[in-house]
């Protein structure tokens, strides 16, 4: 990837607005929340969510948290139960992400929720955050701004330790107030998928009893959830089998193409959205060899867990 110079933005109205124009342009922007940095991307544009994972080096597609300004704009992107409601009541904006169903149009790219049919959606309290979402006026996925396998970021510094040169720009709000990721809730029934900056016992008085992902239900979030097509896959075939459709990669016959010059980017950006297209016709799916650098092997990880034979 070509090096870009990262712009440190001040804490301004200049500041935002410069940010908040990146983002439109499709561009990455780190912006300080109460807990952590996030690596911002708009998250209705797939070529944008792709460049957050290239630019952390993430080996995988865990689906990503969808950032707003408020419960009003919350509610156009997932389903509020009178539970998930009362908690977004309580705790936003705040360190609290609810893993909810997806609303009908939501507009966001697939990679974004990683083929899913939740999100995670979360308002931040961060002064400066608020005025990001508010300026840009559109939902951002954000996962905390390092490098893969590395710490999450509390000062703008940080992010510039791992991510300069890779992104448009960090906005720089000092020091972050929590410092730990946000608490997650999801799943039917509601459990706690990640423990984080708000307490459990603060979550348990609005909620009752929490169950814990991973020892009272059997389908939680994080690990377990990933995308699977009811289609059979089969990986590196280089020409459809009769009665297979052909989801290619780079010049050649296909019915659907990730990426017709081979580029890694665009084919993270269309995976999801292309996978679920032909899982709709109902017929086995052969899918070209993908290269396995960069964003490669997410990709790859990916296809893989949708090959997998499953119960
Ligand atoms: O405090 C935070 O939450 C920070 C700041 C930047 O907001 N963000 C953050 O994002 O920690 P990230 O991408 O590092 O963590 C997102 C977590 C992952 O563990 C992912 O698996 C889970 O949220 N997640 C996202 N969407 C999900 C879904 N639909 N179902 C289950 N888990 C989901
Ligand atoms: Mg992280």
């Amino acid at each position: 990837m070509p090096k870009i110079s990262t712009k440190r933005l001040p804490a301004d109205a200049g500041g935002v607005a410069d940010a908040a124009r990146a983002l439109r342009e499709g561009r990455l922007v780190a912006f300080p929340t109460e807990t952590v940095y996030g690596l911002g991307g708009d998250a209705c544009d797939g070529t944008a969510v792709a460049g957050i994972y290239e630019a952390k080096g993430r080996p995988s597609f865990n689906p990503l948290i969808v950032h707003v300004a408020d419960r009003e704009m919350a509610a156009r992107y997932g389903i509020f139960s009178d539970q998930m409601a009362a908690l977004a009541a309580a705790f936003w904006p705040g360190p609290l992400t609810l893993v909810v169903p997806l609303a009908p149009d939501h507009g966001l790219s697939t990679l974004v929720t990683a083929g899913l049919d939740t999100v995670a959606l979360r308002v931040p309290a961060n002064a400066l955050a608020q005025d990001l979402l508010r300026a840009f006026g559109g939902p951002v996925a954000a996962p905390s701004a390092n490098p893969s396998g590395r710490i999450s970021p509390t000062t703008a510094d940080h992010v510039l330790a791992g991510l300069d040169g890779r992104i448009a720009a960090v906005l720089d709000g000092g020091p972050c107030s929590v410092g730990l990721e946000s608490t997650i809730l999801g799943g039917v029934p509601m459990a706690l998928l990640r423990p984080g900056g708000l307490a459990t016992e603060e979550i348990e008085a609005v909620t009752g009893p929490l169950a814990t992902a991973g020892s009272d239900i059997t389908a939680p979030g994080q690990l377990a959830s990933h995308y699977a097509p009811r289609a059979a896959l089969r990986l590196n075939a280089n020409h459809a089998h009769p009665g297979e459709q052909m989801l290619g990669f780079g010049p050649m016959q296909s019915d659907l193409n990730l990426s017709v010059t081979g580029d890694l980017v665009e084919a993270a950006a269309h995976l999801f959205d292309h996978l679920h297209r032909l899982d709709a016709k109902g017929q086995p799916i052969a899918v070209a060899p993908i290269p396995n650098c960069g964003l490669g092997r997410a990709i790859n990880d990916r296809l893989r867990r949708a090959a997998a034979p499953r119960d």
